[in-house]
């Protein structure tokens, strides 16, 4: 049964335990991680979120009736305990901060029973994910998922402590918005007052930010909650958390500086991790020229190289046709020491490149004997051959991997090929911090699904003005003002400086299809407001779960996320989303579709 925790107080979680305590008396209360009986003595491991203490809990010199109920001490039972802490009589635990102590316990009770958990609550448990995530109240109990929300509480803190001392502003913006277009799918509310007519979860407070700045407020900053309704990866949740500020008066450059010093300041106070400044920037061109992404992985080398020029004359009909299109390439990586990689493997690595959208993958593999195979080498001259692997540092034992296609095709596959080998490789070291700036940005992305030019970032970035005279001409070659900030191959933030002219703004909106009415249908409360005095100003957002993430040695966003989705942006635990009663769709007016019932009959079946 659960007794009360009248008349006793805690005196300090337990790993707040220290030797100096030795000798006192203390009341620590918990959950019980195991208990064992070792006749007549008890041990009891007493877990809270600080660690864990070893209490015993000696039979002859406590009273009956606490014996007793230390015997019925089960995993996960809650309980308050009073005793004095003492040297370990046993072995040490190493493993335990609290490991040379333990509590004599001399009272106990017993605050809430628990039913045998569905999985063991332990250290890097492996347990199935949907199990875990059913009971995830269970799942976060578990000592890694508590350090990553208290490593993740400290980055919210020093984050905004960092900004408060900037003289940033902390402002909260709507989360019932207005649907614009550009960007991901938004999540609409219905709105009951106005049947028919929907809000939108906000993707980022993106233009309200900008409205701020029109207010006079120089410097906000916001943990603000982002959602959108994409496919989920690893490192994308339907709802998110950016660390989201704007600046008014600013270029790229004091962006760049604030942020700099805050990214030392919190790996110093943080991890005491020391990131050494400036850190290094990368335009966009160089980024996708030397490493295929535009979020470059820098731990590692393995750097594309561009061979067009050597095999443009070569008899070999998939490099010609390659580089007969627009923005055709035929590049290459060399995997230093995978020459040796079996014939089965190589034709997964074809496989895996034709999924990146390539039409093949064309290889020479260098024996240590200095004799070479490779998939095109009939088609080539010996010069040519030569040519092709001196460009890429061969050596005896080396496999030399070659894209031919649009540059976009050839540094998706590349680029992806070469994080691939990094990982196999194991040259990948969660403990390196390699910061890096991507900058000059294309303002625009040409999508061939909307037969039209898209904004890259949004449509309020600010192109730089020595390209702005090819806005017409060649739409596809004028860069932005905007940058990204990426760790260890995450992007982990990205931001802009942003359009303040109503003329550019504009021109924007018609380069990216829109008629006049349509823009000011949209944006008119942006564009309205922009008449009446905007300061240049920029801004910039992390991904706060991708940042905690990577701090906390995580391998996906869900475990520095309390609650997070899984793949179907659904909650196992919740069991959300879910159908309403038919009386809530009426008072909104709304009517779910044949099509969709079936769809919800077929989930719940
Ligand atoms: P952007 O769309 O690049 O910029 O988003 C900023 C950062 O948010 C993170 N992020 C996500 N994290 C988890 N799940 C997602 N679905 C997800 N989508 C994005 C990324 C990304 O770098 N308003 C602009 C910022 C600005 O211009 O100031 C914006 O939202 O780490």
């Amino acid at each position: 049964m659960a007794e009360s925790m009248k008349g006793m107080k805690r005196t300090c979680r337990c790993a707040e335990v220290t030797e100096d305590r030795i000798g006192s008396e203390v009341t620590l209360m918990g959950w019980v991680q195991k208990s064992r009986n070792k006749g007549g003595i008890i041990f009891v491991d007493l877990r809270d979120r600080s660690g864990v203490m070893q209490l015993i809990f000696d039979s002859s010199i406590i009273d009956r009736e606490c014996a007793e109920k230390a015997a019925s001490l089960r995993s996960e039972y809650v309980i308050a305990v009073r005793g004095t802490v003492q040297k370990r009589a046993g072995a040490v635990n190493e493993k335990l901060s609290t490991g040379t102590m333990e509590v004599q316990a001399d009272y106990l009770r017993i605050l809430a029973e628990s039913e045998t958990p569905p999985f063991p609550v332990e250290e890097n448990s492996r347990t199935r994910d949907e199990v875990r995530l059913k009971y995830r109240y269970l799942d976060l109990r578990r000592p890694d998922m508590q350090r990553n929300l208290m490593l993740r509480s400290k980055i919210a803190y020093l984050t905004r402590e960092f900004f408060h001392k900037e003289g940033f502003l902390e402002i909260e913006t709507p989360m019932l918005g207005k649907s614009t277009p550009e960007g991901a799918r938004d999540y609409l509310v219905p709105s009951r007052v106005h049947p028919g007519s929907f809000y939108a979860l906000p993707q980022s407070p993106q233009l309200f930010k900008q409205l701020l700045m029109c207010s006079g407020y120089d410097r906000y900053i916001q943990l603000a909650r982002c959602f959108r309704d994409e496919d989920l990866r690893a490192d994308r949740q339907p709802e998110f958390t950016q660390i989201d500020m704007e600046l008014s008066f600013v270029d790229v450059d004091d962006v760049i500086d604030v942020n700099e010093r805050y990214l030392q300041y919190l790996f110093r106070e943080a991890l005491g991790v020391d990131v050494k400044l400036p850190i290094q920037r990368m335009t966009w061109q160089e980024a996708m020229d030397r490493f295929g992404s535009d979020k470059p992985d820098l731990r590692f080398g393995m750097e594309l190289h561009d061979v067009s020029d050597l095999v443009r004359d070569s008899e070999f009909a998939v490099f010609r046709s390659a580089l007969e299109k627009r923005d055709g390439s035929v590049r290459g990586i060399n995997a230093k020491g995978q020459g040796g990689l079996s014939r089965k493997k190589i034709d997964k690595l074809t496989e895996f490149a034709k999924g990146c959208g390539a039409g093949g993958l064309m290889y020479i593999a260098l024996h240590e004997d200095g004799t070479m195979k490779s998939s095109f080498g009939k088609f080539m001259t010996d010069a040519e051959m030569e040519a092709l692997v001196k460009a890429l540092d061969g050596e005896p034992g080396d496999l030399l991997l070659f894209a031919a296609d649009r540059n976009k095709i050839v540094w998706n596959v590349l680029g992806a090929l070469r994080l691939q080998f990094a990982e196999q490789m194991g040259l990948l070291d969660p403990k390196e911090f390699r910061f890096v700036w991507i900058t000059e940005f294309p303002l625009l992305e040409w999508s061939d699904e909307e037969n039209r030019f898209m904004a890259m970032h949004h449509p309020f970035t600010m192109p730089m003005e020595e390209d702005w005279d090819k806005i017409d001409s060649d739409p596809g070659s004028v860069r932005a003002k905007a940058y990204d900030i990426v760790l260890n191959g995450n992007e982990i933030g990205g931001g802009s400086v942003r359009i303040h002219q109503n003329d550019i703004q504009e021109k924007m909106f018609e380069v990216l299809g829109f008629t006049k009415e349509q823009a000011w249908e949209q944006f008119s409360f942006l564009l309205t407001a922009f008449k009446y005095g905007v300061p240049p100003h920029a801004g910039l957002a992390y991904g706060l779960d991708r940042l905690v993430m990577l701090m906390a040695g995580a391998d996906t966003i869900r475990d520095v996320i309390a609650f997070p989705k899984v793949k179907d942006a659904s909650c196992l635990m919740t069991e959300a989303p879910s159908p309403v009663a038919q009386k809530q769709l009426d008072e909104l007016g709304i009517e779910v579709s044949k099509r969709a019932e079936r769809t919800q009959n077929q989930d719940e079946s």
